[in-house]
């Protein structure tokens, strides 16, 4: 038997089919199942150890989104997992309370793995989610919604639709993996935990009915205090928790909605069942090295349809981009130049969890202030984050609209 201490899991990437229509099934894959994977559930302070095996009939990676563990066990695209091969994965959570997620990286194959159903969640809690008053009943109050857009053919398949101008969106939203999905709301008070799972579809999500919530949490765990909002954008990657009070609204039915798409039905089933006020405070979000940071980079990113360069560099493998000193704090700066068919890109860095220090020279909003692993650059735009790196080894930055990152709109750094 394992030593207590030691949190273990199993995930193993197979082939599946999942019927997202009655009687259509469509050629999927999965973590353990059909579409999409478990919810990992971790508390700080463990030591884990994740064996994941791979029975596709290809490479695969696993690599845990916005975890900071060293590079041998970030699951990047050095980690590659040969097809009947398995990979076993070993690190000590030492995060606060978050919400991230896992998915492939193996080079140039994960736009497809993903929009094909690679992809879970991680939960971490921590020492003060337990007594802090918010709801974490899951499934009943704490609900994960991981939203993603696709396209079907009429037999129930996937029709995943890329050219050199960019993906096709989807026409159909997937919630969980469910297409047409509702949530009957019991508790006054409802967490959602978002996340935006697309290949390069932004979201702006909004209720029906336009009514405030409380943002709480972005990619790296709970802000300093809950903040009021009527909408929130999450470009690909990235995560956003919030509350929703059901007690106010006269209507049954309400929807979550991003633009014109119907992301969830939420259904009000009779008396709502108390819950507690949110707290003012949520946590203390840790402010990055306050001293100066010892180096300074630039990364330019440039797009042209649906491939993309940093620096004007396609990603090697072969080449190590930047060197970074273990422990060291650096300002990033991050610009959009724009390009033929140029689209916004969210940047995103492994082995880390940073903090925006400014956006085209203002002062980030309230909703960028906690640790995020990604962050969306708009056209143009300018963002300068503050990383320290606290963990050894190879690490990728990289654009995470999985076409682009595909076909090189990554970089590799190393941490020593
Ligand atoms: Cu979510 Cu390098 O990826
Ligand atoms: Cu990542
Ligand atoms: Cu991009």
């Amino acid at each position: 038997n394992a030593d207590p201490g030691i949190a273990e899991f199993k995930l193993e990437a197979g082939i599946s089919q999942t019927e997202f229509t009655k009687g259509r099934l469509t050629p999927t894959l999965g973590y353990n199942g059909s579409y999409l994977g478990p919810v990992i559930r971790l508390v700080k302070g463990q030591d884990v150890s994740i064996v994941v095996e791979n029975n596709l009939n290809e490479w695969t990676t696993i690599h845990w989104h916005g975890l900071v563990v060293d590079g041998e066990n970030d699951g990047g695209p050095m980690q590659g997992i040969a097809s009947g091969e398995t990979w076993n994965a070993k690190f000590k959570v030492e995060q606060p309370a978050s919400t991230l997620w896992y998915h492939p990286h193996f080079a140039g194959t994960v736009a497809n793995q993903v929009y094909y159903g690679l992809a879970g969640l991680i939960y971490i809690d921590d020492e003060f989610t337990d007594t802090m008053s918010i709801p974490k009943d899951y499934g009943i109050d704490d609900i994960p919604l991981v939203v993603q857009d696709r396209n079907f053919n009429i037999d129930g398949s996937f029709d995943y639709r890329v050219s050199m101008m960019g993906v096709d969106k989807g026409d159909k939203i997937l919630v969980n993996g469910t297409l047409d999905p509702y949530f009957i709301v019991k508790r006054e008070k409802v967490r959602f935990r978002l996340l935006n799972g697309s290949n390069s579809q932004n979201f702006s999500f909004r209720l029906s009915n336009r009514a405030e919530f409380l943002m709480i949490a972005s990619d790296g765990g709970f802000l300093e205090k809950p903040l009021k909002k009527e909408a929130i954008f999450l470009s690909p990657g990235e995560r956003a928790e919030i509350v929703v009070d059901f007690s106010e609204f006269n209507d049954k039915s309400v929807k979550l909605v991003s633009n014109d798409d119907l992301i969830l039905e939420l259904v009000i089933d009779g008396e709502l069942e108390k819950s507690p006020d949110i707290p003012e405070e949520l946590a203390e979000v840790a402010d990055i090295a306050a001293d100066e940071a010892s180096n300074t980079r630039i990364f330019e990113l440039q797009s042209m349809g649906i491939s993309g360069t940093i620096n004007g560099k396609y990603y090697d493998m072969n080449r190590i981009d930047e060197r970074v000193d273990l422990n060291a704090t650096e300002y990033w700066i991050v610009r959009n130049v724009g390009g033929m068919m140029a689209t916004g890109h969210p940047f995103h860095v492994h082995g880390t969890q940073f903090q925006v220090v400014s956006r085209n020279g203002e002062k980030p909003t309230p909703e960028e202030s906690g640790h995020k692993d990604t962050v969306y650059v708009d056209v143009g735009e300018e963002v300068v984050i503050k990383v320290m790196f606290k963990k050894e080894g190879l690490f990728m930055y990289h654009c995470h609209i999985l076409e682009h990152e595909d076909r090189g709109m990554m970089g590799q750094f190393i941490v020593e």
